[in-house]
C-alpha cells in the first residue's frame, strides 16, 4: 500500500527535503559565521553518503520529490558529486538542486553536471571584490565569478544567485547584481537578513527590506511586475522587468513570511531532522540510522517530527527565540 503523504496539522504537504552535507565552509560570511574559532562537528558525527541516501530514500517513500543539498559549503565535502549521483538516481526524485558559495564550483562543475545536477543556487552578495572580502573575510571573489561562468558555459540551469540583504552595507550592490543577472540570464534572489548568524548580530534594523530593494531597482533599471510563481509554495516573491529582460526574486522572510506555504524538512549533517529553519527542537535520526532501525521506524520518526511542526516563525514578535544552531549548521 502506498504511504500517506506528509501532511502536518496545518494541512501543509511536505515534499521538499534539504540535506546539509557539512557544517564546514571555506569562507566566513559575517551573517552566518564568526571570523575565527568556529567549532565544527567531528567527522565521525557527520552522516556518510550512504546514510544520507538511505534517509532520502525513506523520505521519498513518503512523498518527498525535491531534494536540495546544502552546507556549510557542500563542495568542501569530498566527492560531493558522488552523493548527487546517488540522490538523483532515487526513483521518485523529480528535482535535485545545490546551494553553494561557488568558490569550488569551477573545478567541480563538470562532475556535478555529469552526476545529473542542473539546478544551482550560488551565494554571491556583491560584484565588488573588496566588499566581498569585507563580508566573507576571504579573498575568493574571483573564484566565485569563475564558478558561475563555468556553470553557465556547461549549461546548468536554472542558476540563481542568493544575495543576503543587510542594511547599511549592500545598498550599492543591489542594482549592479540585477544588471549582472539580466546580462547573464541568471535570477538574482535577494534574501532578507535573518536572525541565524552565529554571533547574535541580527536586529530588525539591519534588514534591508524587499520593498526598499524593489524601489531601488525600479528607479535605476526600470519598472517591474510581480510574476506568479509556477510553484506557489516556493518561498521567493518573483518580479520581472517590463522590458522583458530578466527576473528577480525576494526571500522576504522578515517582511513577508511565507511559512503558510512551507513544504520543507531539513536534515542536518550530524543527522538531526528539523521541521523549520528556526526550530529550537530537533529529532535525532543519526541514532536510528546507526542503530539498525528499519525503514518503518524512520518513517514513523519523520511523521512524528512533522506533526510537531508549528504554524510559523515569530521573528517579528517579542517571543522569538533564535535557534541554537546558526545558518552554517542548518543549511539554510
Ligand atoms: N540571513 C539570510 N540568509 C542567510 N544565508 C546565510 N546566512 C543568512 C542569514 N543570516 C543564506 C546564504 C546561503 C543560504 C543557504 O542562506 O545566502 O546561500
Ligand atoms: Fe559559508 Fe554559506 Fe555561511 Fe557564507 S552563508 S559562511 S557561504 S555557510
Amino acid at each position: 500500500m502506498p504511504e500517506a503523504p506528509l501532511i502536518d496539522t496545518f494541512g501543509r504537504l511536505h515534499d521538499n527535503l534539504r540535506i546539509s552535507v557539512t557544517d564546514r565552509c571555506n569562507i566566513r560570511c559575517f551573517y552566518c559565521m564568526p571570523e575565527s574559532g568556529v567549532k565544527f562537528t567531528d567527522r565521525h558525527e557527520i552522516l556518510t553518503f550512504e546514510e544520507m541516501e538511505r534517509f532520502a530514500r525513506v523520505a521519498v517513500s513518503l512523498g518527498v520529490s525535491k531534494i536540495r543539498v546544502t552546507g556549510g559549503e557542500p563542495l568542501v565535502r569530498k566527492d560531493l558529486a558522488v552523493l548527487i549521483g546517488k540522490l538523483a538516481r532515487i526513483e521518485g526524485v523529480k528535482d535535485i538542486a545545490l546551494t553553494t558559495n561557488g568558490v569550488l564550483l569551477a573545478e567541480q562543475a563538470q562532475d556535478l553536471y555529469d552526476a545529473g545536477l542542473r539546478r544551482l543556487n550560488v551565494h554571491l552578495d556583491t560584484l565588488d571584490a573588496a566588499r566581498f572580502q569585507q563580508i566573507t573575510r576571504r579573498d575568493e571573489h574571483h573564484r566565485v565569478m569563475a564558478g558561475i561562468d563555468k556553470a553557465l558555459e556547461l549549461g546548468f540551469g536554472p542558476i540563481k544567485i542568493n544575495a543576503v540583504a543587510v542594511k547599511n552595507l549592500v545598498e550599492p550592490d543591489i542594482v549592479p547584481l540585477a544588471r549582472y543577472g539580466r546580462e547573464r540570464g541568471v535570477e538574482i534572489r535577494y534574501i532578507e537578513f535573518m536572525p541565524l548568524d552565529a554571533q547574535g548580530l541580527w536586529d530588525k534594523g539591519k534588514v534591508l527590506l524587499a520593498d526598499t530593494m524593489l524601489e531601488m531597482l525600479a528607479a535605476e533599471i526600470g519598472p517591474l511586475e510581480a510574476v506568479p510563481d509556477p510553484d506557489p509554495r516556493a518561498p521567493a516573491l518573483e518580479y520581472r522587468f517590463l522590458d522583458g529582460i530578466g527576473k528577480i526574486g525576494f526571500i522576504a522572510s522578515v517582511s513577508r513570511p511565507f511559512c503558510l506555504n512551507c513544504n520543507r524538512i531539513r536534515l542536518t549533517s550530524d543527522g538531526q531532522l528539523r521541521y523549520c529553519l528556526f526550530a529550537v527542537e530537533e529529532t535525532d535520526v543519526k541514532g536510528l540510522l546507526r542503530g539498525g532501525a528499519g525503514d518503518d521506524e524512520i518513517r514513523r520518526t519523520i511523521r512524528t517530527t512533522i506533526q510537531k511542526k508549528w504554524l510559523g516563525h515569530e521573528i517579528n514578535t517579542a517571543q522569538f527565540v533564535a535557534p541554537p544552531r546558526p545558518m552554517y549548521a542548518i543549511g539554510g
